[in-house]
């Protein structure tokens, strides 16, 4: 059993994408300049965007960081949009989901400029990543084809269950790993909560990808000797045991699991630190025009 380190490949790709800025910064090119909005104070939002900033820095990336009052409008935020929209310097940028309750993140997300939407949320970013066509992939999924192939998995022909169907994980992971390319070429079941027998069918899965929020659900029956276990879960549960009263679940009983596996991603450690790699590549496509020119 391998255990998917993502936190080393995560700072090889972080290590990549430094030398190729400095390069950049030495021909006397722009360096890429990426920009985050963040309405109001939710904790873990806060969080993640802090990460963010911070993973530009230690790549050499200008970042921008727009804070927005929660009681911002959503005609407001437009306007901040419309703004990053027509900015020159800034090659790509991110409004932090989920929005407050008055403001509609499908109608923020479809007002990005989808040649700066380096989320891959922009319903022409999602469309092009259907046809296989140059585009900004979502975090999450693009950090998990990075994990496979560079750890050279095998996925043609193989069958691949995903559990969970939202818009950020489930849905784009199992569109990318169907597509007739590297990762890809696998036969695959996307489950959902109205999936009737779902251990039956995970059972079957030679790569078991688990993106469902709840902590522990893929128990040691429910998985094939030999299968490779993407553990997109994140969940963080009061604990005694830590320092900081709380500890990180994945959905996934790694004890159970982990021994029956080829390959598994543990939770922290796993997926989690890929997300922000995704996001500064995107950037970076975003500043050398690969995608829109
Ligand atoms: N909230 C949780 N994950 C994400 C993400 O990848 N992008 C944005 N914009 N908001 C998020």
């Amino acid at each position: 059993m391998t255990i998917i380190d993502g936190k080393k490949i995560s700072a090889e790709i972080l290590d990549e994408i430094a030398l190729e800025v400095a390069n950049m910064k030495s021909a006397g090119s722009k360096v890429p300049h990426l920009a985050a909005v963040l309405v109001g104070n939710d904790g873990a939002s806060e969080t993640y965007v802090a990460a963010k900033v911070k993973a530009c820095d230690k790549v050499g990336f200008k970042s921008t960081l727009i804070r927005l009052k929660s009681d911002t409008t959503e005609k407001e935020l437009l306007e901040t949009v419309d703004k990053l929209n027509k900015d020159k310097d800034i090659d790509g940028f991110i409004v932090q989901l989920p929005l407050p309750r008055h403001i509609s993140d499908q109608k923020i997300i479809e007002s990005i400029a989808p040649q700066k939407d380096v989320d891959g949320f922009h319903p022409s970013n999602v469309g092009r990543m259907a046809l296989n066509l140059p585009t900004y992939l979502p975090a999450t999924p693009f950090g998990i084809l990075k994990l496979l192939e560079r750890y050279k998995i095998e996925t043609a022909g193989k069958h691949c269950v995903v559990v969970g169907r939202s818009n950020i994980v489930g849905s784009p992971i199992s569109i990318l790993l169907a597509r007739n390319s590297y990762p890809g070429n696998c036969t695959v079941t996307l489950t959902h909560s109205k999936t009737k027998n779902i251990a039956e069918i995970t059972r079957t899965a030679d790569i078991l990808v688990v993106a469902l929020g709840k902590p522990g659900f893929v128990t040691g029956t429910m998985v094939k000797e030999g299968a490779v276990v993407i553990d997109v879960g994140i969940t963080r549960m009061p604990s005694s045991q830590t320092k900081s009263g709380y500890k990180l679940f994945g959905d996934v009983n790694y004890e159970e699991v982990a021994p029956k596996c080829s390959f598994i991603t543990p939770v922290p450690g796993g997926v989690g630190p890929m997300t922000i790699v995704s996001l500064l590549t995107n950037t970076l496509k975003a500043c050398k025009k690969e995608i829109y020119s």
